[in-house]
């Protein structure tokens, strides 16, 4: 049975260090966090192969493999902030009783392996023999188990012989071609697909921006583009743009990584530019309506990046909300999962509502920012007779403007 330290029981290291258990190995997952380990240990000690603990260096010598989960946020400048990665590759370093495997999961600029590699050698013991791989995960959250356990790809990292077969064999009841090459391709691999996936959006957002001037539906569009199999349907949804903890932070390390190793990455500035446009968009949509704010209550419905989590990591919304209340607009927000998550960020001028309806009730504009399946199911006629102005501003596109406009409201989606 395969020894196993998971470090860092984030999203990603507790999905890892749970998957890992499930296909059979002995995995105990570090964090420095005491109370994250407490909730989880109840569950973990049913299953008898996972364990929790909170020291590194006990942890790295019973184990042989050790996955680094930890935290990459972004610094002001976007660049990756690697001080945590830092931190327990040499604490695994210290700890090195014997051959252990470090393997990166976090999103990680390229030549972080050839960095890790570089203070273990200063500071393990000489006997400690150790190997460095790249293994990106490629976790959505809400799908984050499935996700690992029926991956369409596994991107496995490494120069060595001996690292390829330990993690051949853990990834090995799984059923996904696997990618077999050096540290720093697996590691670019990941920037890329997420930056390419940026690039999609931002492009049929860009598209939208056209469509608008000329009077097309994007919509179409981009059904129309989906069924070339060379394109595909996905990542075609054009809105107010991307959010989450991936998108924002991964495209703006990969520039300053460009940057570094001296190429201009244009093509992901532009994309930037154009996802934070479409927030301009919708505020300058909202101005149309409403000329001045000052007092004027606001509906919002959605407030997480994206359907089924309550996260506001670079949400949309915050952006938004930011901006109509410096304006000193008055907002009645709702969303299924985020209300308290925001509520600690927006306190004031702020009605947190208990239900989509209560939103309506006597706002002037309706803002749809997140497209949960409850607000595609709503009552549009009792939503039109509780807007005091029967404005619907619609950023994901979820309603259709024909049936909207037979309804009565005065309605814009993006792009059609
Ligand atoms: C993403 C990647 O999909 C995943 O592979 C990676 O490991 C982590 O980052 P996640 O951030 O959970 O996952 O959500 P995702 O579903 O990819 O959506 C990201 C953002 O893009 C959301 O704000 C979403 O609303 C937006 N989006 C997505 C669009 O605006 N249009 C689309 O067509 C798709």
């Amino acid at each position: 049975m395969n020894k196993i330290a998971v470090i860092g029981a984030g999203h990603v290291g507790l999905v890892t260090a749970a998957c890992l258990a499930k296909l059979g190995n002995k995995v105990v997952c570090v964090d420095n966090d005491r109370k994250k380990i407490i909730d989880l240990v109840k569950d973990g000690v049913q299953k008898k192969r996972l364990a929790f603990s909170f020291s590194i260096e006990k942890s790295t010598r019973i184990s042989r493999i050790i996955f680094i989960c930890v935290g990459t946020p972004s610094k002001p400048d976007g660049e990756a902030d690697l001080s945590a990665i830092e931190a327990v590759t040499a604490e695994v370093a210290k700890a090195m009783n014997g051959y252990k495997l470090l393997v990166e999961k976090s999103t990680v600029p390229v030549m972080t392996g050839e960095w890790m590699k570089r203070t273990i050698n200063l500071i393990r013991k000489k006997n400690a023999d150790f190997d460095v791989a790249a293994n990106p995960e490629f976790l959505k959250e809400g799908s984050a188990i499935s996700d690992f356990m029926k991956p369409e790809r596994i991107v496995i990292g490494t120069e060595s012989e001996r690292a390829k077969k330990i993690l051949e064999e853990i990834y090995q009841p799984i059923k996904a071609p696997i990618i077999f090459t050096d540290v720093k391709s697996a590691e670019l691999i990941k920037h890329a697909s997420n930056s390419f996936l940026a690039v999609k959006i931002s492009y049929i957002n860009a598209i939208s921006q056209i469509c608008e001037k000329v009077g097309a539906d994007v919509e179409s569009i981009a059904k129309g583009m989906g069924y070339d199999s060379r394109i595909g349907k996905a990542f075609l949804s054009p809105g107010v743009g991307y959010g989450g903890s991936c998108f924002p932070k991964d495209v703006a390390a990969f520039i300053h990584l460009a940057k570094e190793v001296g190429y201009d990455f244009s093509l992901l500035k532009a994309v930037q530019k154009i996802n934070q446009e479409q927030i301009s968009l919708i505020f300058k949509k909202i101005k149309k309506y409403l000329w001045t704010l000052k007092n004027k209550k606001i509906g919002i419905l959605g407030l997480s990046f994206k359907p089924d989590t309550d996260d506001i990591r670079e949400a949309p919304s915050l952006k938004i909300m930011e901006r109509l209340l410096s304006e000193e607009a008055i907002l009645s927000v709702y969303d299924p999962k985020a209300m308290e998550e925001t509520k600690k960020i927006f306190p004031r001028r702020t009605i947190y509502c208990k239900n989509p309806y209560q939103v309506c009730k006597g706002a002037e504009l309706l803002l749809v920012l997140t497209e949960w399946e409850e607000f595609k199911k709503l009552d549009l006629k009792r939503v039109k007779k509780l807007l005091g102005k029967p404005h619907l501003i619609d950023g994901r596109n979820i309603y259709e403007p024909e049936k909207m406009k037979k309804l009565g409201f005065v309605y814009e989606g993006v792009g059609r």
